[in-house]
């Protein structure tokens, strides 16, 4: 049918793909995705050699950059070394990353603990999910939160809270008690993000109060909850930031009733926000931590789990509790240990804060200028822009469709030569952009971010 010594056309492949390929694992948004051929910094390129400036880089998954040049080095002396090894055996690179990681969370949050494994974040997910349950005396169900994502495994799905990952599938575990997170934007009115957020603290210290309220048995002091899993940014659910001392106020109601609580660092981890683990900023030891996504910059697939010794140690998890073959893969943890090698010992602490009000400061003055843009905010790197009808408040899924679309087109004119624009759509509504740009993203990608932006929504709303 095909000449196998020629490349394929487009139009070949995409008779290939409708034909050979499960739409199944895909999130193709677009009636025709985009093919592209190469990538590079903060742009991808097409196949006529066309810049794309990216604002999700892989939702988060490349926050250093496309082809970072010390991180593909990494990958390349990993692969002429020790490209394969079964994790019945040891290698230096996993445990070098693993001492790595949990030599920092005991500095910064005080508490001994281990590292473990998986190939994607909803796997790490799935084993934190035994980890926690092996250690909680029988209580199996998790609260989480509205709006929070979690992966699509079966186990990750019964966590996050879309009903639209279970509808076809039905429930394979105990669904989570799902609570409100503090959208501030969508929030009560009249009531400030501070206040919204100890509203919901409280609303959630109550449920403990009686039996009736279906978590606690005041009797017994028993609770059938083992953890609250939390994203401290929610990620999928639309870059929202809750106020600093949110997840303080949860954590005492947890504490109090024995529940633990498992950070979720997926998205928001590796300095997305300026920190290396987002739930810096909120004054919160977890008793777990999940990471993934950026901590191979998106190369070999990697993702893991932080728990307290307690939990993980060998004599309660022992060898073969979740092993999988691709586990702690020699070119995934080689990867991660040049990667936060390279993080820590770079500025971001300082760049990424101060790039991100910068690109915040540009993307309010955008709000000024155009009532569709409902909300703006900000942490670091992780922003976000809220879309909606010119009353500045119902969402605008359309608008942030026809967006997306056109800055894939890749004909927005900048200095007489065509360009595109690459966004995520994120968000309760799916009307929210979520900007994940490359960490070092420079002030004049921002500007021609800024510029971008203001280029596609006036072909959008005046469409
Ligand atoms: C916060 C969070 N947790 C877990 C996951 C699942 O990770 P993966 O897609 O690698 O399974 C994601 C993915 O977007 C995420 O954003």
């Amino acid at each position: 049918m095909y000449d196998a010594a020629a490349p394929l056309t487009e139009a070949e492949l995409r008779e290939l793909d409708a034909q050979y390929c499960s739409w199944g694992d895909t999130v193709h948004y677009m009636d025709e995705p985009k093919f592209f051929e190469s990538c590079e910094g903060s742009y991808m390129f097409d196949a006529e050699g066309r810049p794309y400036l990216d604002l999700q880089m892989w939702y988060s998954t490349v926050n250093f950059g496309y082809a970072n040049p010390r991180l593909n080095a990494a990958a390349h002396a990993q692969l002429n070394r020790l490209p394969q090894v079964a994790s019945s055996h040891l290698h230096r690179e996993k445990i070098e990353l693993a001492a790595l990681i949990a030599r920092d969370v005991e500095a910064k949050f005080g508490r001994k603990g281990r590292v473990h494994f998986n190939v994607g974040g909803a796997q790490a997910i799935d084993d934190s999910l035994k980890i926690v349950r092996n250690s909680a005396g029988g209580r199996t169900r998790m609260f989480s939160f509205q709006g929070g994502y979690h992966g699509r495994t079966l186990g990750a799905s019964t966590i996050t809270s879309s009903y639209r990952y279970r509808r076809r599938f039905g429930h394979f575990g105990d669904t989570a008690h799902f609570l409100e997170f503090p959208y501030a934007f969508r929030g009560p009115k009249g009531m400030s993000k501070e206040e919204y957020g100890e509203k919901i603290v409280a609303d959630f210290a109550r449920l403990f109060e009686s039996d009736f309220h279906a978590v606690y048995d005041v009797k017994a002091e028993q609770s059938e909850f083992a953890a609250l899993y939390a994203e401290p940014i929610q990620g999928t659910g639309g870059y929202v930031i809750p106020p600093l001392n949110f997840f303080k106020g949860m954590k005492k109601v947890l504490d109090q009733y024995g529940v633990m609580l498992v950070v979720d660092e997926v998205q928001m981890g590796m300095y997305r926000t300026g920190k290396l683990w987002a739930i810096e900023y909120f004054g919160v030891q977890p008793d777990v931590m999940v990471f993934g996504k950026s901590v191979t910059n998106g190369l070999n697939p990697l993702a893991g789990v932080w728990a307290r010794d307690e939990l993980i140690n060998p004599t309660v998890f022992p060898p073969g509790s979740t092993h999988s073959t691709f586990n702690a893969n020699p070119m995934g943890t080689a990867v991660a240990l040049e990667t936060l090698r390279m993080a820590t010992q770079g500025d971001y602490e300082r760049t990424v804060p101060e790039k991100g009000a910068y690109f915040l400061d540009g993307l309010k003055e955008l709000q000024r200028r155009w009532p569709q843009i409902g909300d703006v905010d900000g942490l670091g790197l992780a922003l976000r822009c809220e879309l909606c009808q010119a009353d500045g408040f119902t969402p605008d899924k359309a608008l942030m469709d026809r967006m997306v679309a056109e800055g894939l087109k890749g004909d927005l004119l900048v200095d007489g030569k065509p360009m595109g624009l690459i966004l995520n759509v994120g968000g309760y509504y799916k009307n929210v952009i979520t900007l994940a740009p490359s960490l070092d993203i420079t002030k004049d990608e921002i500007d021609l971010a800024l510029k971008l932006l203001d280029m596609l929504l006036r072909r959008c709303v005046e469409a």
